[in-house]
């Protein structure tokens, strides 16, 4: 799918279906809290949640305290409905409209990178590679990598869109030797169609 087909696709999306009628929808994002409240060494730390979307992480983020918080997404649409739910308190982040595998990002800008769910979108070694490539450039030595995906026995597709499945081993090798593995964990997801996805995570150290 070209670039131009990811974002109409995606606004698609955001325009048709309501927050909490999406199959990735979770009231909170518990895993991600918590994994990125080890990461992040304070309050101060640079957070970027990369392919937020419509979720609610930014708005347990603001609601702890956190004070460096950027939200990535190709989706206006999905800033739009969350601005609006944040009310003034969106004035508190800085929102950055792009591609992942083609934003321009500012060097060792962030100490903890989170992904939940757009990883696993890039099935070409390119998309692959262009991402990795932006962490690497964009994440601190020593800052922290967080990437969910759908893990082996989740489903192939996501949003009428193919998607990659991953275990700790594999996603690891993804990102290669700088990426030290801390931890990695599977999650039974619940969407809101009562169905299950399984996930996983990895969570990494850059060194
Ligand atoms: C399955 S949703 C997950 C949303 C959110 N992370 C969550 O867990 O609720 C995937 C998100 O990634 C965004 N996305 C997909 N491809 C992207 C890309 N190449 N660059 C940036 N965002 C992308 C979509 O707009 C969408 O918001």
């Amino acid at each position: 799918m070209s670039a131009s087909n990811v974002k109409t696709h995606w606004e698609k999306v955001y325009t048709t279906k309501a927050t909490d009628q999406v199959s990735w929808y979770r009231p909170h994002l518990e895993i991600s809290l918590s994994l990125i409240e080890r990461a992040a060494a304070g309050l101060l730390a640079s957070i970027i949640d990369v392919g937020g979307g419509e979720s609610t992480l930014v708005d347990d983020l603001l609601a702890r305290g956190h004070q460096n918080i950027t939200v990535l997404d190709i989706s206006q649409t999905a800033f739009d409905v969350t601005k609006k739910r944040l009310k003034e308190l969106a004035a508190r982040v800085n929102w950055i409209t792009a591609d992942v595998t083609k934003a321009n990002l500012a060097p060792s800008a962030y100490d903890v990178w989170h992904d939940r769910a757009v990883f696993h979108f890039l099935t070409s070694i390119e998309q692959r590679t262009a991402y990795v490539n932006t962490v690497r450039h964009a994440v601190k030595q020593g800052g922290h990598v967080i990437v969910g995906t759908f893990g082996p026995e989740g489903p192939t597709k996501c949003s009428g869109l193919d998607v990659m499945r991953y275990d700790a081993e594999s996603l690891h090798d993804q990102f290669g030797t700088r990426f030290r593995l801390v931890e990695s964990l599977k999650e039974l997801h619940h969407t809101p169609f009562s169905t299950t996805q399984q996930f996983l995570y990895c969570y990494c150290r850059i060194e």
